[in-house]
């Protein structure tokens, strides 16, 4: 790591008085969750969005993408939160305020203790009806089917008007939620440091949150391995991979 902007960092880290940590897929990559753009294994490397991650796929082809999100869903039922959301978890408690704003659909961060977390892209454990968006129960994760990757499964119908149930998350050309997307354009406008960690940005409007805390004077870091990932200039940048460097810059900050 360079030691000239982790001091850096370690500096704005303990003068901060609200810190905005933003992350995408690479803050759980390290729990074995695949990335969408890393070249081989990430999931847009491996199946065409368009046919999975769209409305028009929904309605063409239900049983494939409910059995998409299921296997994606079951896929994380046996993954642990790693270093980095627990680092992320616990500093909440050493800075004055702190505001958690995800791009992951997981729910690894609140299995690590965060609480209130932004997902602008929705999260995989909150389907809803896909025709009058009444929230879908489901069952435990115990009940989960045994999917393969590739599984078709029909979805299960709406309790109240029989229509088919669809994953609660954000497809391409949707909207984001809305008081998810103020509450984070909100406090990237108000934070004086942002930790954007583990994204590509390149998908809109998330990526420009930190352009929004960059503009309104706070200090943007990018932690990410990939030296040239993230189309952000003037920010400091650490590479490394979230679960080492987290709570490396934690500890040293505040230990
Ligand atoms: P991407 O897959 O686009 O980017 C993941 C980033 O994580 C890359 O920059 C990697 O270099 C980095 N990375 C990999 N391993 C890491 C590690 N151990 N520690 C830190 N960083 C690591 O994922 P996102 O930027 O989250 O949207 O993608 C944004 C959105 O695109 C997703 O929310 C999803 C996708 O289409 C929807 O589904 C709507």
């Amino acid at each position: 790591m360079n030691e000239r902007a982790i001091d850096d960092c370690l500096a704005l880290l303990r003068q901060a008085e609200h810190v905005v940590v933003f992350t995408g897929a690479g803050v759980s990559a390290e729990s074995g969750i695949p990335t969408f753009r890393d070249a081989l294994t990430g999931l847009w490397a491996l199946h065409d969005p368009m046919d999975l991650a769209t409305p028009a796929a929904f309605e063409r082809d239900p049983a494939l993408v409910w059995g998409w999100y299921e296997w994606r869903r079951q896929q994380l039922q046996s993954k642990e939160p790693n270093p980095a959301h627990h680092a992320i978890a616990h500093l909440a408690g050493r800075v004055p305020r702190l505001t958690l704003v995800t791009q992951n659909v997981d729910n690894l961060h609140e299995r690590a203790g965060s609480s209130q977390v932004i997902h602008l892209h929705g999260d995989l454990q909150s389907p809803r009806c896909s025709v009058c968006a009444t929230p879908h129960v489901l069952g435990p994760d115990t009940d989960l089917p045994s999917t393969a990757q590739g599984s078709r499964i029909d979805p299960p119908a709406c309790v109240r008007c029989n229509s088919p149930v669809r994953p609660g998350v954000v497809w391409f050309g949707e909207s984001l939620p809305e008081q998810a997307l103020q509450d984070a354009f909100e406090s990237a406008g108000l934070c004086d440091l942002l930790l954007s960690v583990g994204t590509s940005g390149v998908v809109q409007p998330a990526a420009l949150i930190p352009e929004v805390a960059l503009q309104q004077g706070a200090n943007v870091i990018h932690i990410n391995p990939e030296p040239g990932q993230g189309q952000y200039s003037g920010v400091t940048r650490i590479q490394g991979k979230a679960g080492q460097v987290l709570p490396e810059l934690f500890g040293r900050a505040f230990g």
